[in-house]
């Protein structure tokens, strides 16, 4: 069955509530921007692309409801529904090209028009990440082996893109062109992207997967039991590096230590020009409770001090390709 993370409605997003998975399949109609923004927030839609997608979703909803016909008290109104939503995540930068793009369709002086042009806007990004992430996945099957056993690490996959996947987009094209694959996934601590959404969306596509936990990875790729990693991107620097989630970074460096191919699936929207290097990529820092608790369930002494950095940056020289639906940049 074909899975929509994402679903505009008319006058309503639909998401399935990501934070429920994989012990429940829940949707959330979401009917105004702040409930959008609360969603990405709380990552109940996460995954770069598709907090692009529902970011703009969420920026149609918010016009849809602003009831002056005035041009100038529109667009003022309309500047707090994009301030709301930009301030949600900090890493993703697709979060900020779409919002870059809903600003700029936000043009005339008739507002039921405008309108309008925001609600095709809004699918009209949703369609090329779409066909972005259904391309990419097809060019990066060329890496991939007959026989491969690939690691991914995090969710990269429909869930996080609304589309096609990037990371799991690729390992769904090598196995569609026939390559018997195996796949290694990460839990992912402390939200568990690979236990919970990875493990559940490759066990939906029938591919054979291992769950192991974040610190087993050495492990496996010291005993040749590894052939690539590929993983997604949330923000890649001009330089090529990398803002992935926290742990990729691990990762990499691993993967160059056992001369394991090391790959980065994204569309370009996922590409941030403006900045020169990954130092520049700001790294959200989440609540210590993420860290300190499990459903609520405190799984340390009360009152530890704990960190939380969502994401971490890969320096361009552990990247052995970046994979996009414009082609492959290989850097060996
Ligand atoms: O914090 P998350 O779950 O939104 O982080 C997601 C990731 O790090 C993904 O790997 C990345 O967004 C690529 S999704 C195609």
């Amino acid at each position: 069955m074909e899975l929509k993370a994402i679903e505009w409605l008319g006058d309503k997003l639909r998401i399935l509530d990501q934070r429920k998975l994989p012990w429940e399949e829940s949707f959330l109609d979401l009917a105004d921007y702040q409930d959008v923004a609360l969603a990405i927030k709380e990552m109940k839609v996460r995954g770069a692309p598709a907090i692009g997608i529902a970011a703009a979703y969420g920026i149609a909803l918010g016009a849809q409801n602003i009831k002056t016909t005035n041009r100038d008290e529109f667009l003022s109104q309309l500047n707090q529904v994009t301030q709301t939503l930009a301030a949600t995540r900090p890493t993703a930068v697709n979060l900020f090209q779409a919002i870059g793009r809903m600003e700029k369709a936000a043009i005339g002086n008739n507002v039921p028009g405008v309108k309008g042009m925001l609600i095709n806007e809004a699918k009209q990004i949703h369609q090329e990440e779409i066909e972005a992430t259904k391309r990419l996945s097809q060019l990066g099957a060329e890496l991939i082996q007959d026989g491969f056993t690939i690691l991914t690490h995090c969710n990269a996959g429909p869930l996080a893109t609304a589309g096609y996947g990037t990371a799991l987009g690729v390992i769904k094209a090598a196995r569609e062109q026939g390559k018997k694959i195996s796949v290694l996934i990460t839990e992912t601590r402390p939200l568990l992207q690979g236990a919970r959404l990875t493990a559940w969306e490759l066990m939906r596509e029938d591919i054979p997967v291992t769950l192991i936990t974040d610190s087993m990875a050495g492990h496996f790729m010291k005993q040749e039991r590894i052939d690539c990693v590929i993983v997604g991107a949330d923000r890649i620097a001009a330089n090529s590096d990398v803002a992935n989630k926290i742990g990729t970074y691990t990762l990499a460096v691993l993967a160059k230590d056992n001369s394991i191919p090391f790959y980065v699936a994204a569309p370009t929207s996922t590409i941030d020009l403006s900045l020169a290097s990954g130092d520049k990529i700001p790294i959200e820092e989440r609540d210590s409770k993420e860290v300190t608790h499990f459903q609520g369930v405190p799984i340390a002494p009360e009152g530890i001090t704990a960190a939380n950095p969502a994401f971490d940056i890969t320096p361009h020289d552990y990247v052995s390709a970046i994979i996009t639906e414009k082609g492959i940049t290989r850097s060996f």
